[in-house]
């Protein structure tokens, strides 16, 4: 794969000619330009991302070529995405990052879903520590929202938004492969999540309720769009993780038997790369992003595109250039020297804020010890681009390749044309990054007869958990096996 070509991928509206009264000195534009040269992509290195991207998905849905694959592409067990035909009221427990959510959502044949939430946080010492006081802590939050709704002894059929790798063989199993973000709590990879949920709310003995879906983030997300829009195909989260799901047709799901309909696959794409695919785009910094991680050597593509990393290879970067005495007149303060301390939010605050001057950016360095003259944000301001530029490049890869996927489904139409649902903090703050991706993703399947749309996608752990726990309860009660009490 070549690297670089002539036509670089360069963010817009650089001002990496420094064309202010604050000019650098042309060997301090060289060198900070030479400095980010690694995060550029060329068309030519996007294409080839692409085309190992749809060759990962095929390996990871053939059944001989399954176990190999790093783009474990899961099935969800969610085959009918809703009618506007659900109804009833639902609890949606939301867990996937710091945050822990409890959702109460009424359904109601089509109409704006009614919710009533609580966000509850999840301590450092909970999400490392062992997996029944994970769980436990949980199922305590759960007693309090119920105890609060004066609902404790409802049996309320509950669907769990779980965003983690997890193997299914139906909608209300799931056993975690490996933890991702930041989660390492012990005893719980390898072992079905809702038997251990189950085991905490026994353990209490004072909540009703039954588990009867549990779902990914991005298939919630794909279910609530698809609500709304009809032709949504596709789930993208880019927010502390990053992943995608999206309809195929079951005859091309190896690992399942029967041909007939559709499966929502969870790809679990953060895996790509992480069998060498992408080092020849890793750089420096990606490297150390990763040894400083807790899942070392995994989820490469994620680490590269996610918020819960591109503040820190962004940080990364700076201490580098204040090393190499081009930015701070070489001095870099305590935090910047902290591992985190420069947060993803500020990635999105400073390249929002810089249509209107330094102040924020200026406000952002001095908050973090360090007192930036005009020239130091322009730097600043550039390498922050640069990371995230490159971010919305590679997830435009990874949706090209399932745009190219898709299409392949659909060889009787001429144009095929679909929606991707999406959420997660980085896509919605983040001032250029949608913008930069859809433009990519345009370019990236271009003469191909695809055409994608991208949509904000509202609540995909709340109503789209709901509108799964809706669809799986009717199948059930279809199939004739009466009403679901649970387990
Ligand atoms: C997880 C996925 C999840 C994504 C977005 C990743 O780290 O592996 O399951 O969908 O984060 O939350």
């Amino acid at each position: 794969m070549s690297k670089k070509s002539n036509k670089m991928a360069e963010p817009k509206a650089t001002k990496m000619d420094f064309n202010s009264a604050f000019q650098r000195t042309p060997s301090v534009i060289f060198h900070v330009k030479q400095s980010m040269e690694d995060f550029y992509l060329s068309d030519d290195t996007l294409e080839q991302i692409t085309k190992q991207m749809e060759e990962e998905m095929v390996k990871g849905l053939g059944k001989d070529t399954n176990e190999s694959a790093k783009v474990k592409m899961l099935p969800s067990f969610v085959q009918a995405l809703a009618d506007g035909s659900e109804n009833g009221t639902f609890l949606a427990l939301d867990l996937g990052g710091t945050n822990f959510r409890v959702l109460l959502v009424k359904l109601e044949h089509g109409e704006k879903p009614e919710m009533d939430s609580q966000i509850y946080k999840m301590p450092e010492e909970v999400i490392t520590g062992s997996g029944e006081k994970l769980f436990d802590h949980i199922a305590q939050c759960m007693a309090e929202f119920l105890t609060r709704l004066n609902m404790k002894h409802v049996k309320l059929p509950v669907g769990f938004t779980f965003s983690f790798p997890c193997q299914q063989d139906r909608i209300d199993t799931a056993r975690l492969i490996s933890w991702t973000k930041g989660f390492s709590a012990e005893g719980v990879e390898g072992m079905d999540v809702v038997s251990l949920l189950r085991e905490a709310i026994d353990r209490r003995g004072d909540i009703k309720v039954a588990i009867i879906a549990v779902v990914n983030d991005t298939v919630g997300t794909l279910m609530s769009c698809a609500y709304d829009i009809r032709d949504c195909m596709a789930g993208l989260i880019v927010g502390t993780g990053s992943n995608c799901c999206y309809m195929e047709k079951m005859k091309n799901v190896e690992l399942l038997p029967g041909d007939e309909g559709d499966m929502c696959i969870n790809m679990e794409w953060g895996a790509f790369g992480d069998d060498g695919a992408l080092d020849i785009i890793r750089n420096g910094y990606d490297r150390e992003v990763d040894c400083a991680s807790l899942n070392k050597g995994k989820q490469l593509y994620e680490k590269m595109i996610s918020g819960m990393y591109m503040g820190e290879l962004v940080r990364l970067v700076l201490c580098k250039l204040t090393e190499d005495k081009v930015l701070f007149d070489g001095v870099a303060s305590e935090s910047l020297k902290t591992h985190g301390k420069f947060e993803t939010a500020f990635v999105s605050q400073i390249e929002r804020n810089v249509p209107n001057g330094y102040t924020a950016l200026q406000n952002i360095l001095h908050n973090l010890g360090l007192g930036a003259l005009h020239s130091d944000c322009e730097i600043v301001e550039y390498v922050c681009e640069a990371v995230s530029t490159r971010a919305a490049y590679l997830c435009a890869a990874g949706i090209a390749a399932i745009a190219r996927k898709i299409r392949a489904n659909y060889p009787e139409k001429e144009e095929l044309e679909f929606t991707v649902g999406v959420d997660g903090t980085v896509y919605r703050k983040h001032p250029t990054f949608a913008k930069n991706m859809a433009h990519k993703v345009g370019q990236l399947t271009e003469g191909r007869g695809i055409n994608v749309k991208f949509a904000l996608s509202y609540d995909g752990s709340g109503k789209g958990a709901a509108l799964i726990t809706a669809v799986a309860a009717r199948l059930h009660m279809e199939k004739g096996k009466g009403e679901i009490v649970g387990r």
